[in-house]
């Protein structure tokens, strides 16, 4: 017996069979950490098993997407922002199946197959189990298995509300993205072409046919050349990349264009200065956007461009991949055994 069911037997003080079964039974497997760290303080282990509370549902988790602010969680960047307590269970993305509702849910039932971004301030998804808010799911798209519905949720949502709520992008705008290959740049690549946008996006020679497929207009290999040689008279820049490449980008701005920052908040003074607009975006969860987004891909506007598929027990090399900053879209956790 892990220590972990035997905490939850203590916890709870259960004596009897009948009482210690039901704890096990409450129990589920996750990845937890338990401090701050490097890779190695993923630990896979027995944890027990959320309920859902009023307004909550339970999602049995059959695939996380995994995105840069876990490993960022794990290091202990965000730790004056989100108060986490250990142990913590990492992963804002997950695709599964309500399992479970908690009293006033209204819109999902049992059996649901749904996707969310859930409350990056709470526990997440490299789990058998996840609870989060009615407010944050929505129905999965129909078009996709839960493994790649997985890669959408944070990184669509992210460059749905940073192109979409905070630029107010318009038909016939020119847009540069940096880092299109990426798991944002990839979503907000396509987004910004189904608005109608011009899209100019950045990545290395090897991502240059993926920016292509994506339906980019001009695709910067930023390795070969300056991306403001080609990049001019820009009304939205997203930066996915900050420090210099956030000091290039005021330069191919057009007045009254905007720079919106997922990494850094971009100066209000340099702002002022050229005559644009600048705004740090934090994506925050919204089960009513994941809706429109699942709505695109089933029309065929949006896909997922999946790096890699790994099994939950290779979190650790998820997180190596991940921090390397040059995967192409998604790398996905699968949790629950499936074929995808
Ligand atoms: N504020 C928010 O709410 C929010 C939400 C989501 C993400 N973020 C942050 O936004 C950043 C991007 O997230 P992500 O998920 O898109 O990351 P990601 O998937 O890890 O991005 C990897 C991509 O970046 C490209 N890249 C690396 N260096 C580059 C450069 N100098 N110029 C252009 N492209 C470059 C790589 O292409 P090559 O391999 O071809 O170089 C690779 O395809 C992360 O720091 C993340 O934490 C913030």
């Amino acid at each position: 017996m892990s220590r972990t069911i035997e905490a939850i037997i203590k916890h709870t003080g259960a004596t009897s069979d009948k009482k210690s079964a039901s704890a096990i039974s409450q129990a589920m497997k996750a990845i937890r950490i338990h401090n701050y760290g490097g890779p190695e303080v993923l630990q896979y282990e027995d944890a027990p098993r959320p309920q859902p509370q009023a307004g909550e549902v339970l999602i049995r988790v059959h695939a996380a997407g995994v995105n840069p602010i876990d490993w960022k969680v794990r290091e202990g960047h965000m730790k004056d922002f989100w108060p986490h307590k250990f142990p913590l269970i990492l992963g804002w993305d997950v695709s599964g199946t309500v399992e479970e509702i908690g009293s006033g849910v209204s819109r999902f039932k049992i059996g649901d197959e749904v996707y969310s971004v859930p409350d990056p301030t709470r526990n997440g998804a490299y789990a058998d189990y996840t609870v989060v808010r009615e407010s944050e799911l929505a129905l999965k798209p129909n078009s996709l298995h839960h493994i790649r519905a997985a890669a959408v949720p944070l990184a669509a949502l992210t460059a749905w509300q940073a192109l979409f709520d905070t630029a107010q992008l318009q038909p016939g705008e020119r847009v540069l993205i940096h880092a299109g290959s990426g798991g944002v740049g990839h979503f907000a690549l396509q987004l910004a072409k189904w608005k109608g946008a011009y899209v100019f996006a950045t990545a290395s020679t090897k991502n240059q046919d993926l920016l292509r497929e994506l339906g980019v207009d001009k695709a910067i290999d930023y390795t070969q050349q300056r991306f403001e040689d080609v990049a001019r008279n820009i009304d939205i820049v997203l930066d996915t990349i900050g420090g210099e490449t956030q000091e290039r980008s005021w330069s191919v701005l057009k007045k009254g264009g905007v720079l919106l920052s997922l990494v850094q908040p971009p100066s209000e003074e340099k702002a002022e200065e050229v005559g644009v607009r600048a705004a740090f975006v934090a994506g925050h969860p919204s089960g009513a956007q994941l809706a429109e987004i699942a709505k695109l891909i089933d029309s065929g506007e949006l896909k997922p461009v999946i790096d890699r598929i790994l099994p939950l027990s290779e979190v650790r090399r998820a997180h190596e991949l991940s921090q390397s900053g040059h995967t192409h879209g998604k790398i996905v956790l699968r949790v629950k055994d499936q074929t995808s």
